[in-house]
């Protein structure tokens, strides 16, 4: 059973068969049942005034009363969050609590996703980190040292980081961020959204953050580090930096006015 309606709560109001996405579930008599094909996006559960709708297939525990946004945060100070956000290049040598990537992770989790196909894997390194940093620069090293004709085009940019590890000064990818988290998923726009919200929730943490092309793609490039992550057959669409900021903001970053069209 996809969806279960408890009939000696369900009061037949008709709201889950109107905020269904895919038609999947009807009133029948005074009470609604689930039909047909569903992608268990869960908004017949939460629609629901009485309680009376479950999905088996997921914790029921997890589901919370909740109120709309606005009555949980004003659009003043979450824009406020948002224009404050820097990317951080600087990390204090404090680990991320387990609590606070806890709660760095539901943000992820809790993202939309296409189809509500909830494809993302959130990896984060911070226990194995010097292993991750052992794998990447290895990898990149081995490369470097092939034939001009045989090394990838990618890795050429990547000399100057090398060295700079080398000499251990601070390098370009992991700067000295004591984590690193990667989201792994088959569409960018799913992995991108969920590290957005992840950021957001980091930064409400006083944790700082920095998305990172280069280690993404150095990652995603040396198969000894997409197996080490454990991606699995899942393109690495996401790599953010996470630790305690070294550095402190006072203002806001400028920016360009808004390329924005409004009809
Ligand atoms: C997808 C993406 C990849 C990025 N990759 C890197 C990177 O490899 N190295 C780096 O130092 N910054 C990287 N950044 C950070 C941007 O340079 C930064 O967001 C931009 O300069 C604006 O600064 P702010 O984030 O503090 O507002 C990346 C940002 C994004 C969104």
């Amino acid at each position: 059973m996809l969806i279960e309606i408890d009939e000696r709560y369900c009061i037949g109001c008709g709201r889950c068969v109107d905020d269904c996405v895919g038609a999947n579930l009807e009133v029948e008599g005074v009470t609604a049942r689930a039909k047909g094909s569903c992608i268990l996006c869960g908004h017949c559960v939460a629609v629901c005034p009485t309680g009376a709708v479950s999905i088996p297939s997921y914790d029921m525990a997890d589901v919370e009363v909740c109120s709309p946004a606005s009555a949980t945060i004003d659009a003043h100070t979450l824009l406020r969050a948002i224009k404050s956000r820097r990317s951080v290049r600087d990390y204090l040598p404090n680990a991320v609590e387990q609590e606070a990537l806890r709660l760095v992770l539901e943000a992820g989790r809790y993202t939309a996703t296409a189809k509500n196909a909830q494809g993302c894997r959130f990896i984060v390194v911070q226990d194995e980190l010097d292993e991750l940093k052992r794998l990447v620069w290895s990898g990149i090293e081995d490369l470097l040292a092939l034939p001009a004709d045989d090394k990838p085009r990618w890795v050429k940019l990547y000399k100057p980081f090398l060295r700079d590890a080398q000499a251990g000064k601070q390098e370009f990818l992991f700067r000295n961020a004591p984590a690193v988290a990667f989201v792994a998923a088959d569409r960018a726009d799913d992995a991108g959204l969920a590290a957005q919200n992840m950021e957001l929730v980091a930064a409400s943490l006083n944790l700082g953050a920095l998305f990172n092309g280069y280690l993404c793609r150095a990652a995603e490039e040396l198969p000894a580090v997409k197996a080490f992550l454990q991606a699995e057959d899942r393109p690495l669409q996401i790599c953010m930096l996470l630790g305690h900021p070294a550095v402190s903001y006072r203002r806001t970053a400028p920016r360009r006015p808004g390329d924005f069209v409004v009809k």
